[in-house]
């Protein structure tokens, strides 16, 4: 939970605001003369059940207790928070711990530039570096991407690294923690990466996390590849390597490919396909899928032709299926309000024995891009790596084929999908649809089970206002709509986070003085928000569900006042209050016509679409 739900949660919003005015009962809801403006009845409310205030008289403000005080108090977003906080007894060390991680982050991604570049300088202009020069050459890495991608050179040397970053004014204890440096008693000892070609690994912003460090001669008596320790910003199965410069064209594809290595990537993108990125060699890991899963749905994984069959090959597949094949949740609709448009898609590349796609795309990029768009659904992957192995002339050959791929089969969530494997299978052993069928449904996980075996994303959260989200989802990641924001008051906002993202959307030019200009707890829920796939859309397609995001989160404003209203009103009539019923009346008027005349503008626009 939020430190934000948490405040919420333990704090009433009616005694926070009773400390500063004078409330008197009405019915469920209390009511007081507007601190925000002079008035001589009171039209100030407050809400118990929705935690929130209204003022129906001439200020017209509302929100919940966050507004309330930032208003009340003339304070910003943090001020309030840390007030409430403290009042709450909420302490808000996760917030100092996460400034003082953010810092020690911070420290530790500049020590691994100024590694980067010092690298890179060794690279380009170094005597001993010759020899990696000429090994890029030979495996067809240009120049350009030497520089973009800021290949590097580590000396053969015990402390050159250590010794440039100190004159820079880089403690020990940071080229350690860094991972830079080998620790030996407690004390910066030598150099980690000696004689390498050096790789740095960027995270999804940019910044260098760590290092892959590979050998220039192989003699056996080294590992090929040498990467950085765990730290406290690397961890090599939470990373995807190139995901910084290959995020926007997989979002714009609506595809990412997943290859195994370095080269492969700095080939291709090279090459001008620049959806690639790396799992770094192992098979992908939860963690790696989750960042994917929130740029696209479709994902090709190219195999080794060795790992192709295997038994880790297969398990690592099992769970990237379950993540990438689940029906998209009616929370997470697209915003033409299809639901099932975006159903994931995973497929596999055969690669050639003995080839990795770097081979593959300076041979020929257009085999490589005929092996994207023919790669194998995962399915009819499963079945060739079953069937492959076993002769299916034979009945133990068919039962062990059956006994692998019914249960499999039997997870396909669409019924229609399933059938088709179902008869595949039947067809391949030569038996009754039948049989399989009744085999395959006494497999068929539960709903219950299915739901508790889902793979679950990191930093996923429940969506509590989608219609929000989406909207803000649409000015982040299309910044040509920004000015538009102007169009809806923040009260249109019930989310706390949505709300103060909002806000100081309007104020911000670009992302980065975005988030300076937001509290850090505010951090998460703006790049989830950032992060939210969204489909790919013309710019009419575009136009059209923006206003029509505008317009309905217009509207529900609106209905939310006119509930509250309502609520009012039928309570001073059932307590005979005359005075308060006419006051009430006079007051109603107003977003009633407000509404119908939005209401009757999305009728217009719906018509003329
Ligand atoms: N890898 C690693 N550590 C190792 C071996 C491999 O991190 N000891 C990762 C690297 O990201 C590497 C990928 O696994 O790029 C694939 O490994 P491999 O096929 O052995 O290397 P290639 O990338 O093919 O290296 P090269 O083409 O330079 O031989
Ligand atoms: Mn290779």
């Amino acid at each position: 939970m939020s430190v934000i739900d948490e405040i919420k949660q333990r704090l009433d919003i009616v005694d926070v605001v009773s400390d500063y005015v004078t409330l008197q009962k009405a019915g469920r809801n209390f009511k007081a003369l507007c601190p925000f403006h002079t008035e001589k009845t009171a039209s100030f409310f407050i809400f118990p059940e929705r935690q929130s205030w209204h003022c129906f008289g001439s200020c017209g403000m509302g929100g919940d207790i966050f507004s309330f005080m930032m208003k009340k108090e003339s304070i910003n977003f943090s001020e309030a928070l840390g007030l409430l906080a403290n009042r709450a007894g909420v302490t808000l060390v996760t917030r100092q711990k996460e400034r003082a991680e953010d810092r020690e982050a911070e420290r530790l991604y500049q020590v691994n530039e100024a590694a980067a570049r010092y690298y890179h300088y060794l690279l380009l202009n170094a005597k001993p570096a010759e020899l990696a020069r000429r090994y890029l050459s030979e495996r067809g890495i240009s120049k350009e991407t030497i520089d973009s991608f800021e290949l590097g050179f580590s000396p053969d040397s015990w402390d050159a690294l250590r010794q440039h970053l100190i004159s820079r004014g880089y403690k020990g204890d940071e080229l350690m923690a860094a991972g830079l440096v080998v620790e030996k008693d407690g004390e910066a000892s030598y150099d980690m990466f000696r004689n390498r070609l050096m790789i740095p690994i960027r995270n999804g912003k940019g910044s260098v996390a760590g290092f892959g460090a590979r050998a220039l001669a192989l003699d056996g008596s080294t590992p090929k590849y040498l990467n950085s320790p765990q730290t406290a910003v690397f961890d090599k199965s939470g990373i995807l390597y190139g995901i910084d410069r290959a995020r926007g064209a997989i979002r714009e594809q609506g595809l990412a490919i997943v290859v195994e290595g370095y080269m492969d990537v700095l080939i291709a993108h090279q090459y001008g396909m620049a959806n690639v990125v790396a799992s770094m060699g192992t098979s992908l890991t939860e963690k790696q899928m989750g960042i994917i899963k929130r740029l696209t749905k479709n994902l090709v994984l190219a195999l080794d032709a060795d790992a192709a069959g295997d038994e880790a090959t297969l398990r690592g597949l099992q769970v990237a299926r379950q993540a990438f094949s689940e029906r998209i949740s009616a929370s997470e609709r697209d915003l033409m309000g299809g639901i099932s448009k975006l159903r994931g898609s995973l497929k596999i590349i055969h690669l050639p024995r003995g080839k990795d796609p770097d081979e593959v795309i300076r041979e020929n990029p257009q085999h490589w891009q005929i092996m994207v768009d023919g790669a194998t659904s995962l399915m009819d992957y499963f079945f060739e790596a079953v069937t492959s192995k076993l002769d299916l002339g034979k009945d133990e050959g068919k039962a062990d084929a059956a006994e692998q791929l019914l249960p499999l089969i039997s997870e396909i969530a669409d019924s229609v999908e399933r059938e088709l494997y179902l008869n595949k299978l039947a067809h391949l052993l030569g038996v009754g649809e039948k049989t399989l069928s009744w085999r395959a449904a006494q497999l068929r996980p539960t709903m219950r089970e299915r739901a508790t075996r889902k793979v679950s994303l990191p930093s996923a959260q429940t969506i509590r206002h989608p219609l929000e989200e989406r909207y803000l989802s649409l000015l982040l990641q299309h910044p040509e709509l920004r000015h538009r924001g102007k169009e809806l008051p923040p009260d249109c906002f019930e989310g706390t986070e949505n709300r103060e993202l909002f806000i100081a959307l309007l104020d911000s030019p670009d992302e980065e003085s975005l988030r300076q200009s937001l509290d850090v707890s505010l951090w998460e829920h703006l790049d989830l928000l950032m992060g939210r796939a969204l489909p790919p859309a013309n710019n009419r397609e575009l136009e059209t569900a923006f206003s029509d995001c505008t317009r309905r989160l217009g509207e529900q404003r609106l209905r939310r006042l006119k509930t509250l209203e309502e609520t009012l009103f039928s309570e001073a009539q059932s307590q005979g209050n005359e005075e308060e019923v006419q006051a009430l009346l006079q007051k109603a008027l107003e977003p009633n016509i407000e509404l119908r005349n939005l209401l009757l503008e999305g009728k217009n626009a719906r018509k003329g679409a």
